[in-house]
């Protein structure tokens, strides 16, 4: 079943140009879809929509097969519960004068969730690998990984159903990387992920789909695999052209 869906999807920030130009994605229960295109493509408008922070121009966004209605409170609520966010900066998304528990407690707090919060955050922080004994520190006493899965942690907190990660990876060094991917990749089996990312092998190891952006336009779209081994569009082929290679005989000098 479609998750969540972006229909013929238009967006303008402002009356003088128009950013997004009809895209269309979907995204499947507990699938995993990669979103890739050059800086100011509009990748981040398209997650902004998707999370509901901005509303099509024209199009629709759809939740579980039906287009979301603001006035529609109920389920705008259970769309908020359903659909949660990672950000590239893990130092500025954290705020510094929190504690870790009131931090990743945030969603529960603002969605008015039932339940006993400090076991919830303490399963979230668990979720993510880290010692829920951590709740009581700030996020200063974290590195940048840690704090990624502080982020995460806030995320799944609530049981969304799908997670949209916008280059939650590019700020951390490249062991921190591969951990915080493993870790998306663990959470992949049981939630869907929108991911984000400049990183065509990173996507290629977590998605299974693939859509490229292309100045506001989805210019190719399909299996990862498929796309990645015979990319049709010239976009695709220069984006694959501009990924560096390791060669195998080493360097030359
Ligand atoms: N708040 C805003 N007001 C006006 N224009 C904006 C705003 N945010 C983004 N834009 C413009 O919209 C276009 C798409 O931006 P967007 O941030 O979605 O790109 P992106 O693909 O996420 O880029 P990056 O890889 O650099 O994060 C860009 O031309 C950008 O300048
Ligand atoms: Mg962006």
């Amino acid at each position: 079943m479609t998750l969540l869906a972006l229909d013929d999807a238009t967006y303008a920030y402002d009356a003088r140009r128009t950013v997004l130009h009809g895209v269309s994605l979907e995204i499947g229960e507990g699938e995993a879809v990669g979103l890739v295109g050059e800086s100011g493509s509009g990748k981040t408008t398209m997650l902004r929509l998707a999370l509901g922070l901005a509303r099509p121009t024209t199009g629709a966004v759809r939740f579980e097969g039906a287009a979301l209605d603001t006035r529609d409170r109920r389920r705008m609520r259970q769309f908020r519960q359903s659909v949660q966010a990672v950000f590239q900066d893990p130092y500025a998304s954290l705020d510094p004068r929190q504690r870790v528990g009131a931090i990743v407690a945030e969603p529960l707090r603002s969605l008015r969730i039932a339940g006993d919060h400090p076991s919830m955050v303490a399963n979230a922080l668990r979720a993510v690998g880290l010692d829920p004994e951590i709740a009581g520190r700030y996020p200063h006493q974290f590195s940048g990984g840690q704090r990624q899965r502080i982020a995460i942690a806030r995320a799944v907190v609530c049981g969304p159903r799908l997670l949209l990660a916008d280059e939650a990876l590019s700020a951390l060094d490249l062991t921190t990387r591969i951990r915080i991917l493993d870790l998306l990749a663990e959470l992949g089996t049981r939630i869907s992920i929108l991911f984000v990312s400049h990183d065509i092998g990173a996507v290629a190891a977590l998605c299974r789909r693939i859509v490229i952006l292309e100045r506001g336009r989805v210019v190719e779209a399909g299996p990862t695999a498929a796309v990645l081994a015979n990319p049709s569009h010239p976009y695709t082929q220069r984006l694959l052209a501009s990924v560096p290679r390791l060669d195998p005989e080493g360097p030359s000098r």
